[in-house]
């Protein structure tokens, strides 16, 4: 077999949007970042090329701290698949990864996709995290004090958290089950890392840290939606915690809300009487010895 690799160009772009725009049911997204992660600091889009150096596969790896680095967007052509290129692709960025230090790589997968699931499992990884990302199009949540078909706000307001909850919020969320589903990481986008406090500092810096007496999110806006990457709060909380959440993006206008968050128990009962869809995705792990 006559393939290649080598880091991936701009002129790429169309050969990869072409085999990558089915990807899944709903399409894809990595031909409209590819061009933007050619240009990102440490990080390495890989190429797999035919005998006319023709693309064929793609992904990429990129450090997200000085130890850890993020595997992301593994897609081989349909017509090439099962001929071991993944894993080249796989292999390459692993040498890449670890030649820069790294020492642990990390992927999230959806549960169902067997065949992600079992090209990283036959070469070492293993599920470390159960995230799911879960999605509510606004208005449609159930009403369980609705009054005459108005949405009636629940008991708590989100408010923007000073620095110093940062602390409190920090606390709160490593001693709860949520901490440990998450096996202590949580994403930025959707690239996962292990967290400190100081990424929470970070957030409350950027205002998207917001609390109310049940306790703190990370929340940002983008096109439209209001999405959470973080929440900490206890088990008898995390209801109105979450309420006060569908509520700050109804204020906000949004028109849906997204949550990336672990799959603790009480939050994910949580989301599921609030009439959210729940989609569930694991984080695998594989460490980059020397
Ligand atoms: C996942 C993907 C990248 C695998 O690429 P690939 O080049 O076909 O994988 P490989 O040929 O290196 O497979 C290596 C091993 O993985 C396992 N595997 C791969 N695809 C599989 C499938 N569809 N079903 C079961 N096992 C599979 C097998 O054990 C295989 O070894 P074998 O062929 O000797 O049995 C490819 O299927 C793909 O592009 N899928 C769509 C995009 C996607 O889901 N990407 C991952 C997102 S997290």
């Amino acid at each position: 077999m006559d393939i290649h690799l080598r880091p991936g160009r701009p002129d790429d772009v169309d050969a990869i949007r072409a085999f990558t725009a089915a990807t899944f049911e709903w399409g894809d997204y990595v031909g409209e970042r590819y061009l933007e992660w050619l240009e990102e600091d440490d990080s390495l889009v890989v190429v797999a090329t035919d005998a006319d150096d023709r693309p064929v596969a793609v992904s990429r790896v990129i450090l997200v701290s000085a130890t850890e680095a993020w595997f992301q967007a593994a897609r081989v052509h349909p017509e090439w698949r099962r001929r071991g290129i993944g894993s080249m692709l796989g292999d390459h960025m692993i040498s890449w990864a670890r030649d820069r230090g790294a020492r642990i790589a990390r992927l999230l997968t959806e549960d169902w996709n067997v065949a992600a699931i079992a090209q990283v499992t036959k070469h070492g990884w293993r599920p470390v995290a159960r995230f799911a990302y879960v999605t509510q199009e606004l208005g449609s949540e159930p009403q369980p004090t609705s009054n005459g078909g108005r949405r009636v706000p629940g008991p708590e307001r989100l408010i923007p958290a000073p620095l110093a909850e940062a602390e409190p919020a920090w606390m709160v969320w490593s001693t709860t089950g949520a901490a440990t589903v998450a096996h202590q990481l949580f994403p930025i986008g959707w690239a996962f890392r292990a967290m400190r406090i100081d990424h929470v500092r970070a957030a409350a810096r950027r205002h998207e840290l917001w609390q109310a007496p049940s306790g703190w999110v990370i929340g940002t806006s983008n096109e439209q939606a209001w999405h959470v990457s973080w929440v900490a709060t206890t088990d008898g909380d995390v209801r109105r915690l979450v309420r006060a959440v569908v509520d700050r993006a109804a204020d906000l206008d949004a028109h849906r809300l997204t949550m990336l968050v672990p799959r603790w128990e009480p939050l994910m009962d949580a989301v599921t009487d609030l009439g959210f869809a729940v989609s569930p995705s694991t984080v695998y792990a594989l460490a980059l010895t020397a």
